[in-house]
């Protein structure tokens, strides 16, 4: 795996490995198949950047389970706009279910709070939250992350479905932005 990579104007350093990932997704994936042993949940993936944590974690859920997707986007660049576009809505009821909401990262937290808001408007049974990755923020503490992959530096990474100006989704790894 390259330790460095340039996109665009931008150069990373790899800061979390594709083992490492692999890991800790499997381990989350244990804690939602003991937790919800008996319960068919419905994962909810929020578009773009959450595809490849949605698809590893999935294919480790032994419980049976649904997913649907939405798609906000909040990011420009390497920095929030602080406003979220929602580009797909919710599109099928999650009235009765048991919802595990799928995160990449949680920065500012204004996207999951949109999210939790879109979902107040059905009687879902219950709500839970994962996330692989965590920056520091106060609309969503950390506590309120159910299940939750690494708490890392208020640094802009990429890589494992984070872009970056839409490239370097397709890495295998994460990788954080050089300083200059
Ligand atoms: P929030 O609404 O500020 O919590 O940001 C959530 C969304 O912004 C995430 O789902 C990502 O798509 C994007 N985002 C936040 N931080 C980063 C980053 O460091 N790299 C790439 N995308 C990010
Ligand atoms: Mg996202």
């Amino acid at each position: 795996m390259n330790k460095e990579i340039r996109l665009n104007d931008k150069v990373f350093s790899l800061s979390i490995t594709e083992e490492h990932i692999l890991e800790k997704v499997r381990e989350i994936a244990g804690k939602i198949n003991t937790d919800y042993h008996g319960k068919t949940p419905l994962f909810m993936a929020i578009l773009n950047g959450s595809y490849i944590f949605a698809a590893d974690l999935l294919r480790e859920i032994k419980v049976d389970c649904g997913i649907t997707f939405v798609k906000l986007s909040s990011y420009r660049g390497i920095q929030s706009t602080g406003k979220v576009k929602k580009l797909l809505g919710i599109t099928e009821s999650v009235d009765f279910k048991d919802i595990i909401i799928l995160e990449d990262i949680i920065d500012s937290g204004l996207t999951l709070k949109e999210v939790s808001k879109m979902i107040r408007e059905f009687r879902p049974k219950s709500v839970r939250i994962a996330a692989l990755l965590y920056k520091s923020n106060q609309n969503i503490p950390i506590e309120m992350v159910d299940y939750l992959g690494f708490k890392i530096p208020p640094d802009f990474v990429v890589g494992y479905g984070l872009d970056y100006m839409e490239l370097g989704r397709n890495l295998r790894g994460v990788y954080t932005l050089n300083e200059d």
